[in-house]
């Protein structure tokens, strides 16, 4: 891996300590995404959320998109903390769903299959040990695998693999769709899907992750010769800058791959990435869309990148060992994400909005969701509350 800089963290002092939360306050907050879920539950058993609301509601669509899974996650989160069967049921009635869309390969020509199966038929086989669903995964992740290019150790993000737009890009937020193929092998006993996968982390660290522990969107990699290409964004501001979501995927999805190598310069860069990342947030910590714009400025929020940010810190952290001085800063600086969030962002105060998180962006350039809810910030949000108020077994 090339030289890539730790920034000194700022803001230490407010870091150094908790904000002043309990389980109560946690409490409270998953309580409005219960009560979100339970209007939300009839609309979304056959159909679910589109990507982004608009005017703060979700539009209903049927499972097309790279995002059904959070709605899904979310009714299994809602179950292991509830233990109410209404949840489960509605996601177990789903899964058909993800079978049908796996075998008939519907709007399977992406990487977000590793999104919808670890949070759908992978949690299902965690939580439940439904076997029929842990054959599903194992199907996806299959499909997952055509997407890997082995002379250049990545899995295209987009596209058809012979399309020379889309031919040997990775992207930043691939990290998150890595855990169903190192979860394939530890059900399957085949090598093959976790080597894929390490390989892969390794070429994001080297060629995605800039000296100063940036990042860039996306990265073409040369899939005759194997060797890097060039760096460009989509979703963020400029080729040259840092998209805050990307940024939060690499925050998120390198502990994740951590989880299952053991790898700890996983950890040491995540601690790059994760100073970068929070050293350029506004006062309230709720980053701009794009880490280039600093506090004072009229951009738009993404909560969402808050929230996934959130859900990384507080997986690097529990991995640090007790003696290293930045385990509680990282958890502390997630948990004062988490209740800056809890008070301004969510929708508690919009009762027509069917979401959780307000004041997110889905795709600035392309004029998509902006400043709305989306499902995938409302996911995370939900995945962070539940990391802090019980021992959390991964669905990842
Ligand atoms: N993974 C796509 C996005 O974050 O918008």
């Amino acid at each position: 891996m090339h030289a890539i800089n730790l920034e000194p963290l700022s803001r230490l002092e407010q870091f150094g300590q908790p904000p002043a939360i309990d389980s109560t306050y946690a409490e409270e907050a998953i309580a409005f995404i219960l009560k979100q879920i339970d209007r939300n539950l009839e609309a979304f058993t056959h159909q679910f959320p589109a990507p982004a609301s608009e005017n703060l509601i979700y539009p209903a669509i049927d499972n097309v998109e790279w995002t059904s899974s959070f709605w899904t996650g979310m009714l299994w989160l809602a179950y292991e903390y509830t233990g109410d069967d209404k949840y489960r049921h509605v996601a177990e009635s789903q899964l058909q769903g993800y079978k049908e869309r796996v075998e008939k390969r519907i709007e399977t020509n992406t990487h977000d299959i590793g999104f919808l199966y670890s949070l759908s038929c992978v949690a299902a086989y965690k939580l439940t040990g439904n076997e029929e669903a842990k054959q599903t995964a194992l199907l996806a992740a299959d499909l997952l695998m055509e997407r890997y290019f082995d002379k250049a150790g990545i899995v295209q993000a987009w596209g058809e693999l012979s399309d020379p737009e889309q031919q040997g890009r990775m992207i930043i937020d691939c990290n998150l769709n890595l855990p169903l193929l190192y979860w394939a092998t530890e059900v399957s006993g085949e090598p093959k899907y976790a080597e894929a996968a390490r390989s892969h982390v390794k070429q994001a660290a080297a060629f995605i992750v800039r000296d100063d522990a940036s990042t860039y969107h996306t990265y073409y990699m040369d899939v005759e010769t194997g060797l890097p290409r060039f760096g460009r964004t989509h979703q963020g501001y400029a080729d040259d800058t840092c998209w805050s979501r990307g940024q939060a995927w690499g925050i998120s999805g390198f502990p994740l791959s951590y989880l299952y190598t053991g790898d700890k310069e996983l950890l040491e860069l995540t601690k790059k990435l994760s100073n970068y990342f929070l050293n350029r947030l506004p006062d309230d910590l709720i980053c701009y869309w794009d880490l280039i714009f600093l506090e004072g400025n009229e951009q738009e929020r993404d909560s969402s990148a808050a929230a996934i940010a959130a859900c990384g810190l507080l997986e690097l952290s529990r991995h640090l060992p007790l003696l290293d001085p930045s385990k509680n800063v990282y958890e502390n600086a997630a948990l004062h994400i988490l209740k800056s969030l809890h008070e301004n962002y969510t929708a508690k105060n919009y009762p027509e909005s069917s979401g959780v998180l307000i004041h997110a962006v889905y795709n600035k350039p392309r004029g998509m969701g902006i400043d709305e809810c989306n499902i995938w910030g409302d996911y995370f949000y939900f995945e962070a509350l539940i990391r802090i108020v019980k021992d959390w077994k991964p669905y990842w």
